[in-house]
């Protein structure tokens, strides 16, 4: 492989992406979602092409500074897009050879506690989808972006949509698919990197659907500004897009501002209309293209008071 002009021997790249890969954590990361953070991580570091650039034997380089410094930082990109969110992979292959039906409630719990985000809705679940389809009705299809463990909460639905999910692991969307088969849901899921909205619509291979998941992935994806966040909204092809965000910090203490402002900003600029529904420990925007459904239901529900509050955040 050439980067920066500097030939890097294939078999050094693939050391990386395997000792990279060791951490329990990090395991279910596809391996070219890591090589590409490499080559990133390189592109910007020539002193370290030029290190591993050298005719030296793996072991020479694996005990070298410069090696370190490659795993040190793909490891701490990748966790804080991936990693910090899985509780406890290991299991899940065994929990779904168990799992018998969408009754099987235990089954079901067990694996949507393998995931920090789904084991944090446990409390929720029934109580969310309750308040999100008063506004977009009983979906008869989903799409759930970034969805790690999200689709096995398919039984608190309460409804039998089809389902359509995507996530930048494909262990994640494997399991998925052979979920969706087990369990005779008609849907996919297939892994895409949501990043690449950016260069085209990724989305293509997903049909309409009534309503879109995006729970707390846009906080995820994006690291500054919100171009990427809006080009995705704008991109998905739903009636409704439900976007989540935590009120929690990494340390589990509450936000100052747990508000995301920019949604309702970015609402009011390309007339969409936006509902709140709010948890203790993540929010949910109900976000429609349809602003006039949205404007009807906040006036039947009598929302326009919520609506003046959150102008004021
Ligand atoms: C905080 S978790 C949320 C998971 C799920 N939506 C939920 O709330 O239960 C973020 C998810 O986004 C996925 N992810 C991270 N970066 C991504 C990217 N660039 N494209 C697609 N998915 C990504 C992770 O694999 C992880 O499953």
């Amino acid at each position: 492989m050439i980067i920066n002009n500097k030939q890097i021997k294939q078999s050094l790249i693939k050391k990386l992406v395997f000792d990279i890969r060791a951490k329990k954590e990090l395991r279910n990361v596809d391996s070219e979602i890591v090589r590409s953070e490499i080559v990133k991580f390189l592109k910007q570091s020539p002193k370290t092409v030029a290190f591993l650039a050298t005719n030296r034997t793996l072991k020479q380089f694996e005990r070298a500074e410069d090696y370190a410094v490659v795993i040190k930082h793909v490891r701490s990109v990748l966790r804080k897009s991936y990693g910090m969110f899985v509780v406890d992979a290991s299991q899940r292959g065994n929990i779904l050879e168990r799992m018998r039906s969408l009754s099987d409630t235990d089954a079901h719990t067990e694996m949507l506690r393998t995931h920090e985000s789904t084991k944090e809705r446990m409390a929720i679940y029934p109580e969310l989808y309750e308040k999100i389809f008063k506004i977009t009705g009983k979906p008869k299809s989903i799409l759930d972006l970034g969805c790690g463990m999200n689709p096995f909460s398919y039984p608190f639905l309460k409804a039998h949509p089809s389902y359509y999910a995507s996530d930048i692991s494909k262990e994640d969307c494997n399991l998925i698919n052979s979920y969706f088969k087990k369990i005779n849901i008609t849907g996919e899921a297939i892994p895409i990197d949501l990043r690449e909205i950016d260069k085209g619509n990724i989305l293509m291979f997903f049909p309409k659907t009534d309503v879109c998941f995006l729970f707390k992935v846009l906080d995820t994806i994006e690291t500054t500004g919100h171009k990427l966040a809006e080009k995705l909204v704008n991109s998905i092809n739903s009636d409704f897009i439900v976007a989540s965000f935590s009120t929690k910090t990494l340390s589990k203490e509450d936000m100052r501002h747990p508000y995301r402002g920019w949604v309702e900003l970015m609402c009011k600029r390309l007339n969409f209309g936006c509902i709140l529904i709010e948890f203790d420990s993540e929010i949910f925007y109900v976000i429609s293209k349809k602003s006039e459904f949205i404007s009807a239901f906040k006036e039947k529900e009598n929302l326009i008071y919520a609506d003046k509050k959150s102008s004021k955040r």
